[in-house]
């Protein structure tokens, strides 16, 4: 009987319960034994292995988080910890891991990959920072976290003809600002693909003004160079206009999964599985053009994600 090995590493993601669901699931249908690994490529240098079956991966379909915890390890970076991988894999005959996580678990399966092991990776990261696919698994989640706090936000710099500053995840990537602006009606988006303009964004906000809009919503993404507090400073200074700042932080990274996150979860999970049961490997599951396709860990770890700035460009004509 084949056996696969499953791990989430790095920053957790809303929906990576459900992908879990579905290997497992996947596994069982196929006759192929399943085993988590808790704690991310940490557990796996430490051997810390459970066995699931298919009640281990009920009612977890809807819950954000991991149930297999997740880590960023330092000692997997070493090669004693990537030798020490290697071996409780070996030991443990597993013949397919399955690594869900972003950019750097897409590293550490590249390393094991090159070492011999087979290793599938499912793209899963709020931040969407992965030029291998069109989504990520948890980033739909976090974007319309984001949505619900701007509206909320908008509501009450509406009623106090405030500008408000709101800060969001992704790391040095812009998409969560670029969905969520849109969608959300933000007047400015920052972020960190492109160079700071405050030219642009001071008239912006004199714009509205002009026109008897009084508040005014800047979504700048969290790499950004520049500080929230000499953002809302330059507003108050040079456009003379009240600036708040909310930093909405960790909120985007949990909560039950969006149908959409739950949907490719559970599509990139079994298929998978289905590499593993066909010999096959060494893969990132991604999803392309509203469907499920396949792309080599050595060539996905070179791909860059690009932002797109027509998204940029029509935020700005609507606002
Ligand atoms: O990668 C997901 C993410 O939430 C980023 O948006 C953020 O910069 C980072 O993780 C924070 O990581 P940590 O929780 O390890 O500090």
């Amino acid at each position: 009987m084949k056996k696969i090995a499953i791990l989430t590493s790095g920053g957790d993601a809303p929906g990576m319960n459900a992908a879990i669901r579905a290997i497992v699931r996947s596994s069982i249908k196929n006759n192929i034994e399943a085993y988590g690994i808790m704690y991310g490529y940490d557990g796996l240098i430490d051997n810390d292995f459970v066995k699931l079956d298919i009640s281990s991966v009920g009612d977890i379909i809807h819950r954000g988080g991991t149930i297999l915890k997740t880590a960023r390890s330092d000692r997997f970076r070493t090669e004693e910890g990537q030798y020490r991988a290697i071996e409780n894999l070996t030991t443990n005959n597993i013949d397919g891991l399955i690594v869900i996580g972003g950019d750097g678990s897409l590293r550490g399966a590249k390393d094991l990959t090159t070492k011999g092991i087979n290793v599938i990776v499912l793209p899963a990261t709020i931040d969407n920072d992965m030029g291998s696919t069109d989504f990520t698994i948890g980033f739909d989640t976090a974007v319309n976290t984001v949505l619900d706090a701007i509206s909320k936000i908008r509501d009450t710099g509406c009623s106090h003809d405030r500008t408000s500053i709101i800060e969001v995840m992704g790391r040095s990537c812009g998409d969560i600002a670029l969905q969520a602006g849109l969608a959300g009606g933000a007047d400015f988006i920052l972020i960190p693909e492109l160079p700071i303009d405050l030219i642009a964004l001071s008239e912006k906000i004199k714009r509205s003004y002009a026109r008897d809009k009084k508040h005014s919503i800047i979504v700048k993404a969290e790499g950004v160079s520049i500080t929230n507090d000499k953002l809302a400073k330059y507003i108050n200074d040079k456009v003379g206009e009240e600036a708040r700042i909310t930093v909405l932080g960790y909120l985007q990274r949990g909560g039950s999964p969006t149908n959409r996150d739950r949907v490719i979860a559970s599509l990139m999970g079994a298929a998978a599985v289905d590499l593993v049961k066909n010999d096959d490997g060494n893969k990132v599951v991604v999803w392309s053009c509203n469907d499920i396709d396949y792309i080599d860990i050595d060539k996905a770890v070179t791909l860059e994600r690009e932002a797109d700035l027509s998204l940029l460009s029509l935020i700005m004509d609507l606002s």
